[in-house]
This record gives C-alpha cells, structure tokens and sequence, in this order.
C-alpha cells in the first residue's frame, strides 16, 4: 500500500482509493466495497449525484478511520443549500463528519464567494474536514481558493489517465505539483474505454509490458499514474476480483524503467488517446453559465437518493 499527503496536510491518504460512480448497489459491490475496506484500502469517492453515499455508509458501517470524499453537486452552490446537501449526505453515509467535501464543478450561476463561505462554515461546525475542488481549471482554483480565509483547498479532482492526459497540457498538474494540491484522477481507466476493442493495439502493448513486470494491463495503468505527483486515483470496480487487482497495484512498486516504458507505450498510441471530455468546451462556455446543472440534477437526484 502506497500512502501519499493530502494536499498541505499532515494527513495520508492511500494512493489508491475506491471511485463509486455508476457502481450498482447490490450485494456483490457492496462485498467488493467492503473487501478493500478490509485490505486497508480506506479511501472511498462518491458524491450526492451518484446514489452510492447509502451503499458506502453501509460498507464502512460508521467506522471513522476511513477516508470519506462526497460532493456537493453544483445546482446546490447557493449557501443554505450547501449546507443542506451536506447534512443530507451525512445522514446518508451515516457519519458525523465528511473527510473530503468536494464542489463537483464548477457553477458560475452562483456567486464562488458565496459558495465557499458555506464550505467554510461547514468546517467551522465540524461537518466537513477538508474542502476540495472538481473539475476545476487552474483560474477557477485560484479564484475559490482566494475565497477561503482560514483553510486551502486540499485537492482537486480531474480527469486523468494513461489515455485521457489533459492535465498535463491545462496547467492542472504542474499547478498541483507546485501548490502542493492532491490531485485525484478520476476515470483512471478512461470509464472503462482503455479495455475497449478499438483499443485492442494499446491495451495489447501494455499486457506485454505488464507480463514481463507481474503487472496487468489495468494495474499498469494506475502504476503510472501514482507514479506521478501528487497524483492519487480512484478506480471504480464492482466486483472483488477487480477491487483486489486495483489495490494489488501499489504494491508493485515500479521501478523508474517500468514507468519511463508505460510512458512510451502511451505516446506510441497517442491516436488511440481518449479525448478530453467530448462536451467539454461546451461545458466550460456554455453550461456553467446556465441552469444546465439543475436540470440534471432534478432528473438523477431524487430517484437515486430515495
Ligand atoms: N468528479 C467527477 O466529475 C468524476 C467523473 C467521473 C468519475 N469520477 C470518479 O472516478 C471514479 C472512477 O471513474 P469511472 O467510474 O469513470 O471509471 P474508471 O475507474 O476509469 O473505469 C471503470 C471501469 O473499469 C472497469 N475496471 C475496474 N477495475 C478493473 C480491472 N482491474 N480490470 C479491468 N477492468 C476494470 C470497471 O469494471 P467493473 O465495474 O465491472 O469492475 C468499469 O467498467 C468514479 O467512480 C468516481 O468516483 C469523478
């Protein structure tokens, strides 16, 4: 197990933790949960839009030593319903206080002041320990963190894998690496298109790889990625089996050769790279300044959350 410092804190986090996007709540995720949470893997990713905070809190079963981030969805960024979204992903998860509370995108319908005012007070009240970002470009960082006036903005929480590497073009990590901010990748598989069949050649590339270095080609993956600073990931996996082999990847330890090789088998198949979110110029000029969120969260909030 790899434990890496969540942003300037003293506290460690483990290099790898459980994403929880679209995982179904049933029996076997709830097993596979449960699994890395035995194995010491107590790092956990959901947020009030995916409908999992239920099946997390009853996976941790109001243990405290383990390493809780959530989100606060963007159709909530006004103050009173901040606070609101939080208490209800409390009671949800079972738990008194939130590790890792995170502002999911960002929303320029609603005043950054005003919303993290609200992360603020929620930390003053003991309800939340560390305020996060997702999803933030390194101006919209600046911008929320110049809103804080006793705490720093711990993490943020962006796209990042050996098939989707936008990161390293915005700024975001190199701002990260030199603001000492955590930065979490989510999709570290692409959403689970790095096993696609139209990237048969690549996923093949890093089997071979993986087959001279006791790696598979999905813990390669992540291999790479912690091999970065300050990079931790967030895998989503449903059953124990993938849960297993996800962890089982910090404990490879790659040597610098290994990762310099994944790196070269990433350029080679640069055409076969994931683009950065489809919608994502859209995203940035058009939804932010609109009430797109809370439609979107009428449709998936209510129903999941029941
Ligand atoms: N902040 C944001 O806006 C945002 C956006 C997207 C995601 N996230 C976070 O990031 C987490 C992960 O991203 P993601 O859910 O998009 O997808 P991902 O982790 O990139 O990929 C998940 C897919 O990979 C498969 N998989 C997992 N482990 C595997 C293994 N060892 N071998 C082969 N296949 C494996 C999963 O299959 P099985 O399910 O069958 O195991 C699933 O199909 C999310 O769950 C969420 O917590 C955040």
């Amino acid at each position: 197990m790899i434990f890496k410092t969540l942003g300037r804190t003293r506290e460690k986090i483990p290099a790898i933790g459980m994403g929880t996007w679209q995982l179904d709540t049933n029996s076997e995720t709830l097993t596979a949960l449960k699994k890395g949470l035995e194995l010491g893997d107590n790092f956990i990713d959901t947020a009030e839009i995916y409908g999992t905070e239920k099946l997390v809190g009853e996976a941790i079963m109001r243990r405290d030593d383990i390493f809780i981030a959530s989100k606060v969805w963007p159709s909530h960024f006004d103050y009173d319903n901040v606070i609101k979204a939080c208490d209800a992903s409390l009671k949800r998860l079972g738990v008194k206080c939130i590790d890792l509370y995170q502002l999911h995108w960002p929303n320029y319908t609603i005043p950054i002041e005003e919303t993290m005012s609200a992360m603020e007070h929620l930390q003053k009240e003991g309800k939340i320990r560390h305020i996060g970002v997702s999803n933030f470009s390194v101006k919209e960082f600046q911008e929320a963190q110049a809103c804080l006036s006793h705490s720093d903005i711990v993490s943020n929480q962006v796209e990042y894998s050996i098939i989707m590497r936008e990161p390293e073009e915005d700024g975001v990590l190199d701002f990260c690496r030199r603001e000492r901010v955590t930065l979490i990748a989510y999709s570290p598989f692409g959403s689970g298109a790095l096993f696609n069949a139209k990237r048969k050649p690549f996923l093949d590339a890093l089997a071979a790889f993986g087959n001279k270095n006791g790696l598979t080609p999905a813990q390669a993956a992540l291999a790479w990625l912690i091999s970065k600073e300050p990079v931790v990931a967030i895998p989503k996996a449903s059953t124990e089996k993938h849960v297993l082999e996800n962890i089982a990847a910090m404990d490879h330890g790659l040597k610098i050769e290994g990762i310099d090789e994944i790196e070269r088998i990433s350029g080679r198949f640069r055409k076969l790279h994931r683009k950065p979110l489809a919608s994502r110029t859209f995203v940035r000029k058009v939804l932010k300044h609109t009430k797109f969120w809370h439609g979107y969260a009428e449709k998936k909030l209510g129903k999941k959350n029941d």
